[in-house]
């Protein structure tokens, strides 16, 4: 019965370290041929983007800190012992969940069943997102990807274009390898608990002008930029346009609210792992473990400074990261935006522009990367180079501590038994 609650053991010890970053390609990236639905679209999601920006982003900010304060009285020195414990046998011992997120839904036995439930735990900036809550359920059972126009129904893919909501859950392990984009719409959860559910080898994710997207417990790994020429892509059920070929992200997340990713483990992506630009707010990136990712073009973050009114009205909060071994590249790049980092701790020695000053202060510590302007309509007076400069909030010097992480992707086979065994 142990085994049933292998992967919702430990999450973590500590709070994790951060990254993310940001940058600009094109205004509309990758969408080949602009036509009417996307414009549609784009208008529709700059609606969304300027009633998801919060004119007060301090009140997120302090609540997420008062509740990771909360979590951390609760835990008594007896837990602390009993986790120390765990590392030398990390797969036995309680469920623990040591943030507030996680102490949301994590070690509940009637997760399996009420699922849905974690669309009330996300906390920070992302904490409306609700994703596939109002709708169905949908239960992948084909991990194939052949037909990207067409997906045959059962697949992923036909799962994530769909108009209505949809709650979607795997019905066994498996590995994906996305032919092209797979392209998510608004109101939608990909829920990967109780599956190992794997995307790679293949094309990235992307969370285009969309709202109210989770994306939670999967693995994302070697994802490689698609097809050469582009080509043809379903982006919803009653759409498909030309793409052009894709970055090569793990998650793209463009021009999009509402979007809550949560224990994802992500590596070795041929771009950057995740990637939040254009006009997206509303973003909460918890419990992401982010290793290997050491070629050339790691986190390449740095591409050309947005500009523009539409880049000010991003608010992310990163909380409970663990940003981990194999990261050789430059660390995380956050501008043009407000950010919100919780963490302590962080297993590289490299940093970036996100990396939080406050990582050597008691936890939880935050950093804010603030806005070169708290309203979404006004224009960056300064030039990008400034503005990053602005935003960098400092560098930790603890970046070589090594963590005895606790983390665990989630990738129990089977629903935890109705007992915990003890
Ligand atoms: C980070 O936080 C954890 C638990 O909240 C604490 O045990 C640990 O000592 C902190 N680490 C640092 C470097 O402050
Ligand atoms: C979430 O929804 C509530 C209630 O509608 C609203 O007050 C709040 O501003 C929204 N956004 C965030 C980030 O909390």
């Amino acid at each position: 019965m142990e085994e049933g609650f292998r992967w919702s053991t430990p999450c973590s010890l500590v709070l994790y370290s951060v990254f993310l970053l940001l940058s600009a390609t094109a205004s509309e990236a990758n969408i080949g041929d602009f036509d009417d639905y996307w414009q549609q679209r784009k208008l529709m999601a700059d609606a969304a983007a300027e009633a998801t920006y919060k004119h007060d982003p301090l009140e997120v900010t302090d609540q997420l800190n008062r509740a990771v304060h909360r979590s951390i009285e609760k835990e008594d020195t007896s837990t602390r012992r009993e986790m120390m414990e765990q590392k030398k046998s990390k797969l036995s011992g309680p469920c623990t969940a040591t943030n507030p997120i996680d102490r949301c839904w994590r070690c509940r036995q009637d997760w399996a069943t009420d699922r849905k439930r974690l669309a009330r735990c996300a906390k920070g900036f992302g904490r409306n997102t609700t994703g596939g809550l109002a709708g169905k359920f949908y239960v992948v059972t084909d991990g194939t990807d052949d037909d990207v126009v067409n997906p045959r129904p059962g697949t992923l893919r036909w799962g994530v274009i769909q108009i209505e909501p949809l709650w979607i859950t795997f019905a066994k392990t498996m590995i994906i390898t996305l032919k092209e984009e797979l392209i998510i719409r608004g109101d939608k959860t990909i829920d990967g608990r109780g599956a190992q559910v794997r995307i790679a080898n293949g094309a990235q994710l992307t969370v285009q002008f969309v709202n109210n997207v989770i994306i939670h417990n999967i693995h994302i790994n070697d994802i490689v930029s698609s097809n050469k020429n582009g080509g043809y892509v379903r982006d919803s059920a009653d759409h498909f346009g030309w793409r052009i070929v894709s970055d090569g992200d793990g998650v793209t997340v463009f021009g999009s609210t509402n979007v809550w990713l949560d224990h994802l483990s992500l590596s070795n992506c041929q771009d950057g792992l995740i990637d939040v630009i254009a006009k997206s707010t509303g973003v909460t990136i918890s419990n992401c473990h982010l290793t290997n990712h050491n070629d050339r073009h790691a986190l390449q973050l740095q591409r050309q400074a947005p500009r523009g009114p539409g880049h000010a009205v991003m608010q992310i909060t990163i909380a409970f990261n663990h940003f981990g071994r194999g990261l050789v590249q430059r660390m995380p790049r956050c501008r043009w935006g407000f950010f919100h980092v919780v963490n302590n701790e962080s297993t590289t020695t490299r940093t970036g522009s996100c990396t939080p000053s406050a990582a050597a202060r008691p936890p939880p510590s935050s950093a804010r990367a603030t806005a070169t302007s708290r309203r979404p309509t006004s224009r960056p007076s300064r030039s990008p180079s400034s503005t990053t400069r602005r935003s960098r909030s400092g560098r930790t010097g603890r970046g070589t501590r090594r963590t005895t992480s606790s983390w665990r992707a989630p990738t129990s086979p089977s629903p935890p038994a109705r007992s915990t065994g003890s």
